[in-house]
């Protein structure tokens, strides 16, 4: 019997940029989809194209690079959403148009104050200019987790009927439950007459922390989609994880027989790059991708894993791309063993002047420290990729000094459009000096809300990772930073966020129509 084929639906441009703070520019946006198409996801959900014109223009960009993967744009049921959506996508080897509307009772009523009738009329129209611009139309009803059953049918069977190829069922809220849910996708496909000419899609959301599990029962209901995001970024608790629903899958083929195109050596490496540029943190603990996912940390373990690796690991590490963290560089390492080694990984450099400038962090990073893992490469080549903007605030010096019995205090200068300018401050420890040191130069009266720091690798000389969260006018922002000094590894991620909040803000799409 020939196994289905299960179609891997990537929304983190979309859906995860929706998560506070989770902001991306074009050139980040880019990155990652290439490393989606590297991942090999069939489709990338690159944005809200009416969003703004840097929505545009990034889901433009990544539609006219990406070959491998179908690239869709999100788009309200809207003639204007609609048009932009086509025009963003214009130059994609396979565009596809994702347009949606509420169809629960409370969407309707409250959001778009709309009767049932004229919600269907909205959603067949859109489907129908839609496939003016392509022929792979996705239809969504927003909050299908919470609709009526009857009126879920009509508007499926209306939207199929309009064009759509797809149909997607969200569970906006995380509302439902696995059974439950499942339910929902096969009286779908069961009593809706013309279900046999679209493919069943979901698209859950982890506010009972039910995401996968909710997938993974449609799946076994009949869905052959299934939308999801890398960290399971996304609006509020986010979306269903891509890594877990594609190891899910994956590792339990005799209950979930299907065929997925995912190269899942690339997992480690996306959900390091989306968890750098975006800030988010990945948690410890998180599955597949955290750092202890793998970890045998009591005796036990470690003997029963020595023994026999399956008596505790479901999974390889190395399947998901986890390196064997062994020791793979150091000081006298040329350029050459540094790029292969980088390209081994899966990184290549765009230019040469690239490759020099990260070559000379490798050296500074060596002289620093004696072991280099390729968590340290990767970091220094995905560094060498942070987009500089015009208005970029730029850390030159800083002098942090703490001393027993001491008030710390520090001195620091940052580059700002070409001028350098120079703050001091005294803090309760050398981090919070450092911060308000910047913070008198810039004086952004940002608050802190969050400030994490933990190792790369291990070792008392790995370089420190430090995520601070700041908010500002009710926007959160994240910043990233790493250095073997967590005082400059902070300085800098609190610099990162400041950067962002450059960024211009941008509608909602599921705010409003
Ligand atoms: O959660 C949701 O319903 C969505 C839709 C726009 C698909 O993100
Ligand atoms: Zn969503």
């Amino acid at each position: 019997m020939t196994k289905p084929s299960l179609i891997i639906f990537d929304t983190t441009l979309r859906d995860g940029e929706q998560s506070p703070g989770a902001s991306m520019t074009l050139e980040e946006k880019v990155r990652i989809a290439k490393v989606l198409e590297l991942l090999r996801v069939d489709v990338i959900e690159a944005g809200f194209p009416i969003a703004s014109s840097g929505d545009f223009d990034a889901v433009k960009a990544v539609a006219d690079t990406i070959k491998d993967a179908t690239v869709c744009g999100l788009s309200r049921a809207l003639d204007k959403d609609i048009e932009a959506a086509g025009a963003a996508l214009k130059n994609a080897v396979s565009p596809r148009i994702h347009t949606f509307i509420a169809t629960s009772p409370i969407h309707m009523r409250e959001k778009l104050n709309m009767s049932p009738d004229q919600v269907v009329e909205y959603a067949v129209k859109a489907i129908k200019k839609a496939r003016q611009y392509t022929d792979d139309v996705e239809f969504s009803a927003e909050d299908a987790g919470r609709s009526q059953p009857d009126f879920l049918k009509r508007i499926v069977e209306a939207a199929i009927k309009a064009g759509a190829s797809t149909i997607n069922i969200p569970d906006t809220v995380g509302y439902t439950v696995p059974h439950e849910f499942g339910m929902i996708i096969k009286n779908l496909i069961e009593s809706v007459p013309n279900s046999d000419k679209a493919i069943f899609s979901v698209h859950c959301h982890n506010d009972l922390g039910l995401a996968v599990g909710n997938s993974l029962s449609a799946f076994l209901n009949g869905a052959r989609q299934i939308e999801c995001t890398v960290n399971g970024l996304g609006e509020r608790a986010g979306n269903a994880s891509l890594e877990e629903i594609v190891m899910a899958v994956r590792t339990r083929q005799d209950i979930f027989p299907c065929d997925s195109r995912i190269d899942s050596s690339q997992i480690v490496p996306a959900s390091r790059l989306v968890s750098r540029i975006t800030g988010f943190p990945v948690q410890p603990n998180k599955a597949i991708v955290g750092k202890n996912a793998f970890a045998h940390e009591s005796g036990i373990h470690q003997d029963g894993v020595l023994k026999n690796r399956e008596t505790y690991e479901i999974m390889r590490a190395q399947d998901v791309g986890w390196s064997d963290n062994q020791i793979v560089l150091g000081k006298l390492s040329g350029r050459n063993a540094f790029s292969t080694r980088l390209s081994e990984l899966g990184h290549e450099f765009t230019s040469v002047h690239e490759l020099n400038q990260a070559f000379q962090k490798f050296k500074n990073l060596a002289d620093r420290k004696h072991a280099i893992f390729d968590e340290d490469i990767l970091l220094i080549a995905l560094q060498g990729q942070a987009v500089v903007n015009e208005e970029t605030y730029e850390l030159v010096f800083s002098n942090v000094c703490s001393e027993t019995g001491e008030t710390p205090n520090a001195q620091v200068t940052l580059r700002i459009n070409d001028e350098e300018h120079s703050g001091t401050a005294i803090g309760g420890g050398p981090v919070d000096a450092v911060f308000k040191a910047i913070e008198s130069i810039i004086q952004s009266k940002t608050d802190l809300k969050l400030y994490s720091v933990s190792n790369i690798t291990s070792g008392t000389d790995s370089q420190g990772e430090v995520t601070v969260q700041l908010e500002k006018n009710n926007t959160n922002i994240y910043g990233y930073g790493a250095h073997t000094d967590i005082v400059i590894a902070s300085a800098r991620a609190y610099i990162d966020a400041l950067n962002k909040l450059a960024i211009p803000a941008k509608a909602h799409p599921q705010h409003g129509v």
